[in-house]
């Protein structure tokens, strides 16, 4: 128990040393609240600026994916690998180790399915966000579809609802088959999502120009792996992403789909932080995958 008598005079005061103020690693993101870096410094590495997150949330339009038949065997030995998980509330609890100890990206927008029309939908309660530990917040917003105005609705309530507990959002900019994802789309949908509060937006690569979709945004664009790829070709497409400013990728099928998954997280991790040119994380998953019974 602190004692009132007898207590030593305080005598160091550091005089003439300023008190240091930190800046934040992140782009956009330095005039956010404590609670809010706080969870973005677990996501985002601050030696690299940048995350490998692992998606598997695709059950919750597409209901078992391939590779996401069985998440138990094929999900949980890669969780050790990324730098964040982003997944369904489901999930989360029905497969996920709470041990893992891994920052949350919990998808928290839900509503339709492949069946029907995607993007209509609704949010998840904040507290239900909270009682999961989510780190960030993550829903679509669907720009120039029918459901554009009724996503960018939920990006701001989910902003609001986030600010309030110190929760980062993430918007996923869900493009539609009837339109092109080139860079004037996607300069326009992220930056749409970033003035509407999204703190960290997750949006498709494009050639060319951009370079010109990361500049224009004010906030760390993360890119999705799309459908499966060729390992090397998915391999050369993050190294481009990051190579033109990109802050990571939030990848699901290029790995999970992968015909060695845990090599090829690997190998992307070594691309996104250690910047290793596109053969080498070939010739780096080959060995790893190799290396694997
Ligand atoms: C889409 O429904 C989800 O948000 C996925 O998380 C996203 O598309 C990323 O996964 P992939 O790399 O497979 O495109």
């Amino acid at each position: 128990m602190a004692d009132a008598t007898g207590n030593q005079d305080s005598k160091d005061y550091g005089l003439g040393i300023p008190q240091k103020t930190e800046g934040f690693f992140l782009k956009g993101c330095g005039n956010l609240e404590w609670g809010m870096k706080d969870r973005l410094s677990r996501i985002f590495n601050k030696k690299s600026g940048r995350t490998v997150m692992l998606a598997f949330d695709h059950g919750y339009i597409m209901g078992p994916t391939s590779g996401l038949e069985r998440m138990d065997l094929t999900i949980v030995p890669l969780i050790e690998h990324a730098d964040c998980i982003m997944c369904t509330r489901g999930a989360l609890r029905q497969i996920v180790p709470a041990s893992s100890n891994k920052p949350i990206s919990l998808r928290a927008s839900a509503g339709s399915t492949v069946l029907t029309d995607l993007n209509d939908e609704c949010l998840l309660d904040i507290e239900e966000c909270i009682r999961v530990n989510a780190s960030m917040l993550a829903l679509m917003v669907a720009i120039g579809s029918k459901y554009e105005a009724l996503t960018i609705r939920n990006l701001t309530t989910m902003v609001d609802q986030g600010s309030r507990y110190g929760i980062p959002v993430l918007g996923v900019t869900a493009v539609g088959k009837e339109l092109v994802r080139d860079a004037r789309y996607l300069s326009l949908a992220t930056r749409v999502c970033a003035e509407n509060g999204a703190h960290i937006i997750k949006t498709y690569y494009c050639s060319p120009d951009f370079e010109k979709v990361v500049a224009a945004c004010p906030v760390p664009i993360v890119i999705a792996g799309g459908k499966k790829l060729p390992e090397l070709e998915a391999l050369q497409m993050a190294f481009e992403a990051i190579d033109q400013g990109a802050a990571g990728v939030d990848m699901g099928r290029n790995v999970f789909q992968a015909e060695h998954p845990v090599a090829m997280i690997q190998a992307v991790k070594a691309v996104v932080h250690d910047n290793l040119k596109p053969k080498d994380a070939f010739a780096l998953y080959n060995d790893l995958k190799n290396k694997k019974s």
